[in-house]
């Protein structure tokens, strides 16, 4: 999730104005920053690696001449946050810079066909492939102008995009074009502005023209023509008059970032199956060859891996050992060794714990894997192999779409290294990847669907002292991320158990109207988990159920219930099964006058021990 700007304006320098649109845009990326302008002919280029605030003091970013221009800041997915691998990227001839926001899919193959032809290239970006390809096409075919170049191009790119191109060629114009990354114009008398959300130029016009998937703009202070890419039809669309407040458009409209994160999920989701295969091949080999595994982490991370556990256990049969990262040095100090492997999660990959247990691991000789969204960070570093996690910067303090892309993430090695053991027959390969690409929808689907039940359900219960949460099997993840949500966002008291611990003790505090809220897929626990669910019941528990739709027998047993899509296999069903959870959470701090995305007393990364 990077962010991207554009500007052409009739008066004045384009640097500074591109310059504060980044700033607005940084929640989107923070990695590197650069900016690209025209002037009499001539591009001119500033990047760096770093925040937009350390790279402006150090290069000045205001300090570029022309009225026209692009810029960019980066979240890392294809290349580490380094000074060559920041946007913009110009081509071999020096005329043609591009800023994207995406994922490019085939950019090995693109890559290794453009270096053929000549192309040289500088960064290990995946979108550097994109200006070089525009670059080859004009020179295939002099005569065509560069929308017609950019449209040709971007028929041969798989994956996702946003991007903004200008060549001294044409100096007048910015050419636009999207592909599942967002993308949206901004108009006014003077200016014309291309990015990736509204907010970047909300405070110079509130004019906005949301640009669709496979659609190109040409931007001039003409004004914009919009183009689908497929046939280069055109699209007649007229702006929109936007009128959020300045605190609203930050959130782009959502109340707060954890509501807006939440609903985020399918683009992430969506991004987390775009992962480079062979660093996640990498992985499952030294999965497959590791004589203990250790899936260590902290908080949300380690609902991720406890899910994990059963993922590898079900898919690879390979069993694995879910641990709290501050437990590891005391419980496994002393015995890990140059045979174990240890995967450890962390979004930032800055977690004290987490980074704790991998230093004891290291210096004993085991394999450290990473799992993790920030590339750059200590774990990164540290690790034999990391894959990237791609959700971008989650700034609600309570994971929630990162939690459901390391989930992905997992489950998609768990596939992998069921492969690599033969564990799994294609077929069964073949209906899981299938149900994974899936999933995005799933997701969209339970937001709209569900959002206003699972509000009226948080009205409902806003007074109460205790929650309990309760899943069998893999649901139990699903059940203790659940009670973690609403705990520290919330502030309600909760207990998560697998529900068939339950009756060891935490039942004797059930009484009349006491919420439990049940995880229930329909897998193989189910049969079992009614009979959990009747036990509750049998002591006045008041039943809140999350089904799979036209669950009727759990339907008639529950108080309340929302219903996620049908057909879910059971490794993949703590992704589905949790977003209800986190929308619990949220409406019921709502309900409760907290603010969901500022719980007292915690910090979004914890680094210290
Ligand atoms: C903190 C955050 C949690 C997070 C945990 C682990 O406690 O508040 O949301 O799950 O750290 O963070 P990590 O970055 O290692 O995943």
């Amino acid at each position: 999730m990077c962010g991207i700007f554009g500007c052409i304006l009739k008066n004045g320098n384009a640097a500074p104005v591109i310059h504060e649109a980044l700033k607005r845009l940084e929640y989107r990326g923070y990695d590197s920053v650069g900016e690209a302008t025209i002037h009499n002919g001539k591009l001119y280029i500033k990047k760096d690696q770093g925040k937009i605030d350390e790279v402006h003091k150090t290069r000045n970013l205001d300090d570029l001449p022309g009225s026209l221009g692009i810029g960019h800041t980066r979240w890392a997915t294809h290349g580490a946050p380094l000074e060559v691998n920041a946007h913009p990227h110009v081509d071999c001839s020096g005329q043609i810079a591009l800023v994207h926001n995406g994922i490019i899919e085939n950019f090995s193959e693109l890559k290794l066909e453009l270096e053929g032809l000549g192309h040289v290239f500088k960064s290990r970006t995946d979108t550097e492939v994109i200006v070089h390809l525009i670059e080859q096409v004009l020179k295939n075919n002099p005569s065509l102008g560069l929308a017609d170049a950019v449209l040709e191009a971007t028929k041969r790119l798989d994956g996702s995009y946003a991007i903004a191109v200008i060549s001294t060629k044409e100096p007048n114009k910015i050419i636009c074009a999207r592909h599942e990354s967002p993308l949206v114009v901004g108009v006014n008398e003077n200016a014309i502005y291309c990015a990736s959300d509204i907010p970047a130029f909300l405070p110079l016009t509130n004019k906005a023209v949301i640009i669709n998937d496979g659609e190109l703009v040409t931007l001039s202070l003409e004004g914009y023509e919009i183009k689908k890419i497929t046939d280069a039809s055109l699209v007649l669309r007229e702006p929109k008059i936007i009128d959020w407040t300045p605190e609203m458009a930050v959130k782009q409209g959502y109340p707060h970032f954890m509501l807006k994160e939440i609903h985020e999920q399918p683009e992430t989701l969506r991004n987390t199956l775009r992962l480079q295969e062979h660093y996640l091949d990498l992985m499952a080999t030294f999965l497959d060859r590791a004589r203990e595994v250790f899936l260590v982490a902290c908080g949300t991370s380690y609902h991720a891996c406890l899910a994990a556990s059963y993922m590898f256990s079900k898919l690879a049969f390979l069993a694995t050992y879910p641990v709290i990262a501050s437990e590891f040095v005391e419980q496994h100090g002393k015995s890990v060794n140059i045979d174990s492997t240890i995967l450890a999660v962390s979004q930032s990959g800055e977690t004290a714990d987490t980074l704790a247990a991998v230093n004891c691991a290291r210096q004993r000789a085991a394999t450290v894997l990473g799992l993790t969204n920030v590339i750059g960070s200590t774990l990164t570093r540290v690790s034999r192999v990391y894959v990237g996690q791609q959700s971008g910067p989650e700034i609600g303090v309570a994971a929630t779409k990162t939690f459901s892309s390391q989930l992905s993430v997992l489950a998609q090695l768990a596939l992998r290294l069921a492969k690599k053991r033969g564990k799994v027959s294609q077929d069964e390969m073949d209906f899981l990847a299938e149900k994974l690409e899936k999933l995005p929808d799933t997701v969209e689907t339970i937001i709209q669907t569900q959002e206003e039940k699972v509000k009226q359900i948080a009205k409902k219960y806003k007074d109460a002292k205790t929650f309990f949460f309760l899943g069998r099997g893999i649901s139990t993840a699903t059940a203790y991320e659940g009670r973690l949500k609403l705990m520290e966002i919330a502030y309600v008291p909760a207990i998560a158990f697998p529900a068939g611990e339950s009756k060891h003790g935490p039942i004797s505090l059930v009484e009349q109207g006491f919420p439990v809220v049940f995880v229930c897929p329909k897998d193989e626990t189910h049969k079992i988990l009614i009979g959990n669910i009747m036990e509750m019941k049998a002591r006045g528990a008041s039943i809140i159920a999350v089904i799979e739709e036209g669950d009727e027998e759990i339907k008639k047993l529950a108080d309340d219930y929302i219903e996620v899509p049908k057909g879910i296999p059971e490794v993949l069903s703590p992704i589905p099964f949790v977003i209800p959870l986190q929308l619990l959470a949220y409406y019921m701090a709502v309900e409760r006058g907290h603010n969901p995305d500022m719980p007292r007393n915690l910090a979004k990364s914890v680094t210290v021990k």
